[in-house]
């Protein structure tokens, strides 16, 4: 059986002032009605044929349930963490919840917070990948680069699997510096980490016993004196706290000998940025992508998001303008990473 699980613990600056610390993105309808959180419930639901556990934050309980109440797919489970402690902690929690009755599920492990077009590949992919879990492995789903992006993980694929499309892990590099994403782009051969892992239950609680032992003995602590509260599973608040923060890919993904990667060719993309999700969109003939009352007037190559005004734009080029309840942002939308900047800046003004 498939075990499918959402992490949708992060914040997601720089799709600000959408997106921010009470409402990150996985929780905005941005490419279609529903969220991006629905979307990946509805992902996951056609491959694993049973509802998600979700695991989130505390402060965000109320919003998964109900965008997920709505839904056929529903979720099985929302395990609360009273604070975050990145993706190694919550991926623990999951093959740990995977393996509660004595059972030894393949764990899909998906972000809430990425666009994937093409549903049908996104199936065979994770068919694939199901199968090399099967076989004992830890898999991944490389996606062509086309840039020296510095915000995700490089893979390597060393030799193919036999029997399989799928190809072992030569390195993996979390987040490199741009010079060598750089090298690494002009070298080629290498996939961008997608950020979904597939695994049997057993296999990875065996790697993390030597790779991340405090992790795994706190993960442990804080599911067994969790606590159920509504439709809710609250972990344990004294030893998830006192659990080590790290990443997945770094604790893991770089030091494992099991890993595997498989190619994830469907219109895969983590909207993370505001250009990001322009390039995403239908334009006009003038290449203006917007959403509410806009209007772009002998404008080019911009983004016009609006909640509530009228907002228009005019004479201008490759901008992007947003407009929320409480805030209004102009920016280049050459400089989209950047965003983060006007929130760091926010944080640091309280
Ligand atoms: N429950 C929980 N708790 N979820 C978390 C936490 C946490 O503390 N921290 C992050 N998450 C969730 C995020 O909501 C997101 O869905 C997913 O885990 C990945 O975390 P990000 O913080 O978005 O990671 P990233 O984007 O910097 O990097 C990852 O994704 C890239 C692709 O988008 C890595 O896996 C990279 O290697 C990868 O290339
Ligand atoms: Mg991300």
């Amino acid at each position: 059986p498939i075990f499918p699980v959402i992490l949708s613990g992060g914040a997601g600056t720089r799709l600000w002032p959408q997106s921010r610390q009470a409402y990150p993105k996985q929780f905005l309808s941005l490419t279609s009605g529903q969220t991006l959180l629905q979307q990946t419930a509805e992902r996951l639901f056609a491959v694993a044929s049973t509802p998600p556990l979700v695991i989130c934050n505390e402060v965000h309980r109320f919003i998964v349930a109900e965008q997920l109440r709505t839904l056929p797919a529903g979720s099985a489970e929302i395990i609360l963490e009273p604070v975050g402690r990145n993706t190694a902690p919550a991926i623990t929690l999951a093959a740990l919840a995977a393996t509660k009755d004595g059972a030894d599920p393949i764990v899909v492990i998906s972000p809430a917070d990425h666009v994937v077009m093409n549903s049908q590949a996104f199936e065979v992919v994770t068919g694939q990948a199901v199968s090399l879990a099967e076989d004992g492995f830890v898999v991944t789903f490389g996606v062509t680069p086309d840039r020296p992006e510095t915000g995700y993980g490089y893979i390597k694929p060393g030799e193919q699997i036999n029997g399989s499309p799928g190809h072992r892990i030569a390195h993996f590099v979390e987040k490199p510096n741009a010079d060598r994403a750089a090298v690494m782009l002009s070298q080629g051969g290498f996939l961008w980490n997608s950020g979904l892992f597939v695994f049997k239950a057993s296999v990875l609680l065996s790697e993390l016993e030597h790779l991340a032992p405090e992790i795994l003995a706190a993960c442990r602590l804080a599911l067994d004196g969790a606590e159920r509260d509504l439709d809710f599973l609250r972990l344990a608040s004294e030893p998830f706290t006192a659990c080590p923060a790290g990443s997945f890919d770094v604790l893991v993904m770089e030091q494992t000998g099991k890993g595997a990667v498989v190619e994830l060719d469907a219109g895969w993309t983590d909207i993370g940025s505001w250009d990001a999700l322009w390039q995403l969109l239908d334009k006009d003939a003038d290449g203006n992508a917007g959403r509410g009352d806009v209007i772009a007037l002998e404008s080019k190559n911009s983004l016009v998001w609006s909640e509530k005004s009228l907002l228009a734009v005019f004479g201008v080029e490759n901008l992007i303008v947003v407009e929320s309840d409480d805030s209004i942002l102009v920016a280049d939308r050459g400089r989209a990473q950047e965003i983060r900047k006007v929130v760091a800046r926010l944080d640091a003004e309280g």
